[in-house]
C-alpha cells in the first residue's frame, strides 16, 4: 500500500527573523514512517523541521510552514491508500508576514499580532482533496480527551482518530513514549504506555486492518 504520513510542528514566519511554532519533535510521526516501511509500504513522509533523520525507504517531502503542508498533502494524497495526519500543524498563521524586521518600540510595552486561521489539512481531506481512502487523524488535548476526539473522529471525516494527552511531560510531545485511545465508529481501544516505535506499529495494524475491510 501507499501510506501518507504528516509529521513534526509547522513553523509560521512573524518576520525576517522570528517565527510561531509548537513543541512536536517529529518522532511519532517518523515511527509511524520507519515501521510503515519495514512492513514494506511505500511511504509518503511531509514533514516539518526537526532533528530526525529520515528513516530509510521513505518519499521524504520537507515543508515549513501549514500552507506548504496544506500544498504537499494536496499534491500527494492522490497516491495513497491510506493517510495517517501525526503533525502538529498551527491553527493560525500572521494575517501577514512583517516584511521588515519589527523593531521594539521605545514607548509601548506591549505588541498585539494580528493571527488568522490556517486551513485545516486533516479537514479538508475529503472534500477539498477528494481522497477516498483511509483517513487517521490524531487529537492532542489537555481535556475531555475522548470527547474531543470524538468530535474530531466525525468533523474531520475520519476512519479512526489517535487521542493522546498531552498535558503530561513523560508522553505526547517530544517524549519517546506515548500513551494513546484509538477512537472509531466501533468505539474506543485504550492502549498502556508504551515506546513511539512499538504504538507505531499498532497504529499501522489497525490502519491496515480498515483499509482492507
Ligand atoms: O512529534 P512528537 O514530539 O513525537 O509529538 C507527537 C504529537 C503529540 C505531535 C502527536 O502524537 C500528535 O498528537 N499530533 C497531532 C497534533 C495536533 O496538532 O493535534 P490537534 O488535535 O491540534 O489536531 C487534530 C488533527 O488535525 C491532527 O491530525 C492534525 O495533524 C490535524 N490538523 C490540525 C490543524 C490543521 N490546520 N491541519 C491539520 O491537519
Amino acid at each position: 500500500m501507499t501510506i501518507l504520513i504528516t509529521a513534526g510542528p509547522t513553523v509560521e514566519a512573524i518576520d525576517p527573523v522570528r517565527y510561531l511554532t509548537n513543541r512536536s519533535s517529529g518522532k511519532m510521526g517518523y515511527a509511524l514512517a520507519e515501521a510503515a516501511a519495514t512492513m514494506g509500504h511505500r511511504v509518503i513522509l511531509v514533514s516539518g523541521p526537526t532533528q530526525l533523520d529520515v528513516p530509510d525507504g521513505v518519499d521524504f517531502i520537507p515543508v515549513e510552514s501549514a500552507d506548504d503542508m496544506y500544498e504537499a498533502v494536496a499534491n500527494w494524497i492522490k497516491k495513497a491508500d491510506i493517510a495517517i495526519m501525526a503533525a502538529a500543524v498551527a491553527d493560525y498563521k500572521m494575517a501577514q508576514v512583517a516584511e521588515q524586521k519589527i523593531k521594539k518600540s521605545a514607548d509601548q510595552d506591549t505588541l498585539t499580532l494580528q493571527l488568522v486561521k490556517t486551513r485545516d489539512i486533516l479537514g479538508s481531506a475529503r472534500q477539498q482533496m477528494n481522497f477516498t481512502g483511509t483517513l487517521i487523524g490524531f487529537a492532542a488535548e489537555t481535556e475531555k480527551l475522548i470527547t474531543n476526539a470524538r468530535n474530531k473522529l466525525q468533523r474531520k471525516n475520519c476512519d479512526l482518530i489517535v487521542a493522546n494527552d498531552v498535558s503530561r511531560a513523560d508522553i505526547g510531545f517530544h517524549a519517546d513514549d506515548n500513551e494513546i485511545v484509538l477512537v472509531s465508529e466501533q468505539g474506543e481501544e485504550p492502549l498502556a504506555k508504551a515506546s513511539k516505535e512499538h504504538l507505531a506499529h499498532v497504529i499501522l495494524e489497525k490502519a491496515i486492518q480498515l483499509a482492507t475491510k
